[in-house]
């Protein structure tokens, strides 16, 4: 997703590596192009801007050498125009007298480039940051100053967004919120802006959390926020992160999601320690018991959690909840909403635009807003009556690892409290993932090279295990580029099965429970030249049956589910690399999508 980043100096420096170091660190989000702007005390803009990853643009266009007390950089994920040059940000406006950034999407881009056209603007692209600044542009020309002039833009301006931009001439920059996360820092010797904090730790712990509607402005010493509805001050103390930016280093590992799969079993414990001293559960749980209708609402990962945790639920507590992905909550389920109902929402990110549009219909209709969300301090976190963290510190990775399976391990705390079971069994969780991931990796290496050239695949599952099965499916679809189905392993007979030629790779993911069933899937697909790869607790039938089978520790069928994600997870990551991708970064994807 894109990011914006602002600095205001108080000396004339060299910007080039502050803005180069704020792109690697928004880089997590997915980004297609990078571009920087800076303008010096002589009011020369500086703008230099192009497809492809941070350090190379920055090598081939030297960012390191731009200067300026002014500077900003933009993280492009293409929506509105194709990734190329000229729709890379910032962009000028029509004199080249201001520059501007945006992250979001302008909705109504088409019609206001045709408006800025007829206005004789220049619009050299046809992305919608472009369309933030003429927007500005437009009211800057009748003579208005800077703020007023984006109070009236934001009229103009359909979507959800952020942007930030500066007029040469002057000593300040302005950021507006509207939809799209930002925060500003204050350092010693500058204030800055970003769309999220990773980019800002580094240069000041003292932040203040931007909300929707406000325009900041903002110079070396300080910044004001003003309302745009009417221009009003708002009055907002600092707060101090305490959080260590010690997260966002790979630690040695060779990628961030190779490090966070690794870190698993100890966020697991620090989850377990954090929900048994929550006081937010027990009311959270009150209310679930008495729902009328009890919805799990996400998206991508966070929606197979969901579905996970209605499996525990309706095994473990006797009690119906319905998982469903975000937009077709609106679609299918907000008509029958009340106030009796209860939607728990799951998101790693806190800020996914598809989650914060269902919980807003929910609201609208009075049903509880509950979540677990990983980034405290997110809007989603805001709009919740109770939240649960994940407590898995920054998951940089844009396949979401740790943050599924603590997010698997909360729905099973739940689901074991609703039901009046014991949660100690949980205590031995991060020692049996600790142990998976030893004894799977050499697995997992026997087979990589096998699968390395099929382009398409099946991961099937059937009970607790198929939201699994999902899951891996998405993993390995998002890092191989491979397409890669999961699905209910009953159903594959029914159409499926057509794909299986020689060699053809189905991975079933097993719950000892359904062994049998399980069996007969396996049978149905080597007997047609097909190739079985099995993830479960070691079983000579699976042995006996399948062609190459990895295996997981013995414990009960809730925690083997949930365990068999670990292999998928280091196969897709182990695939990524041999089929020559960067797993931390896919193409065309983006960790936290906030358009809808
Ligand atoms: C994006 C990411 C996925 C993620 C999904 C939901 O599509 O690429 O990896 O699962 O968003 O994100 P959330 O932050 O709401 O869990």
């Amino acid at each position: 997703m894109c990011g914006i980043f602002g600095i205001v100096t108080k000396e004339t420096r060299q910007l080039g590596p502050t803005l180069i170091e704020a792109g690697r660190r928004l880089s997590y989000r997915g980004y297609d192009s990078v571009g920087c702007a800076t303008i010096d005390s002589q009011g020369i803009i500086d703008l230099r801007k192009d497809v492809g990853k941070i350090d190379d643009v920055a090598n081939r266009l030297s960012f390191q050498e731009m200067s300026g007390k002014r500077g900003m950089l933009q993280l492009r994920w293409a929506t509105f125009g194709e990734p190329s040059q000229v729709n890379s940000q910032p962009h000028l406006d029509s004199e080249g007298g201001m520059v501007g950034a945006h992250n979001g999407n302008v909705v109504n881009n088409v019609e206001l480039r045709q408006q800025f056209i007829a206005e004789g603007m220049t619009v050299r692209s046809t992305n919608d940051g472009e369309s933030c600044v003429h927007a500005v542009e437009r009211y800057v020309k009748q003579g208005m100053d800077m703020v007023t002039a984006i109070r009236h833009a934001d009229g103009d301006l359909q979507g959800d967004y952020a942007f930030v931009i500066g007029k040469a001439g002057e000593d300040r920059l302005y950021a507006f919120k509207k939809g799209s996360g930002l925060v500003a820092g204050l350092a010693e010797d500058a204030t800055i802006i970003s769309s999220d904090l990773p980019s800002v730790l580094p240069l000041t712990r003292k932040i203040i959390r931007i909300e929707d509607g406000e325009i900041v402005v903002f110079w070396a010493n300080g910044l004001e926020l003003r309302r745009v509805s009417d221009g009003s001050l708002v009055e907002r103390q600092p707060e101090i992160i305490q959080e260590s930016m010690e997260v966002a280093q790979k630690g040695g590992y060779a990628h961030f999601m190779e490090k966070e799969i690794h870190e698993e079993p100890k966020v697991a414990e620090e989850l377990l320690h954090l929900l048994e001293n929550s006081e937010d559960v027990e009311p959270m749980l009150e209310r679930m018991r008495s729902a009328r209708n009890l919805y799990f609402v996400g998206c991508g990962t966070s929606y197979n959690a969901c579905m996970m945790g209605s499996v525990y639920l309706s095994r473990l507590a006797g009690r119906v909840a319905i998982p469903v992905l975000a937009p077709q909550f609106i679609a299918q389920f907000a008509p029958a909403l009340g106030p009796e109902d209860v939607g728990v929402f799951v998101s790693q990110s806190g800020e996914t635009k598809d989650v914060l549009n269902a919980v807003a219909v929910a609201k609208e209709k009075g049903a509880a807003i509950f979540s677990l969300v990983n980034v405290i301090g997110s809007t989603l976190t805001k709009v919740s009556e109770y939240h649960l963290p994940m407590g898995c510190g920054y998951e940089i990775s844009v396949p979401a690892t740790k943050t599924f399976t603590n997010q698997v391990i909360t729905f099973l705390y739940l689901a074991l409290r609703m039901g009046g079971h014991d949660t100690t069994i949980l205590k031995e969780l991060p020692e049996l993932m600790e142990e998976t991931l030893k004894t799977a990796l050499p697995q997992v290496e026997t087979i990589e090279k096998r699968l390395m050239p099929w382009d398409s695949l099946y991961c099937l599952g059937y009970g607790l295990s198929y939201p699994i099965a999902l899951e891996g499916a998405l993993k390995i679809k998002e890092i191989t580029y491979a397409h890669c189905e999961g699905m209910l392993s009953t159903e594959f007979k029914h159409g499926p099965l057509a794909a299986v030629t020689d060699g053809y790779p189905v991975i079933f993911t097993v719950n000892p429970e359904n062994i049998p069933l399980i069996l007969s899937g396996i049978n149905e697909i080597s007997c047609r030249g097909g190739w079985a790869i099995a993830i479960g607790e070691d079983d000579p039938r699976l042995h006996a049956n399948a062609h190459d089978v990895i295996t997981v520790p013995h414990t009960t069928p809730e925690i083997v589910s949930l365990l068999t994600v670990l292999p998928l997870q280091l196969l897709s990551y182990r695939l990524s690399l041999v089929r020559g991708f960067n797993p931390d970064f896919p193409r065309n994807l983006s960790k936290t999508l906030t358009v809808d």
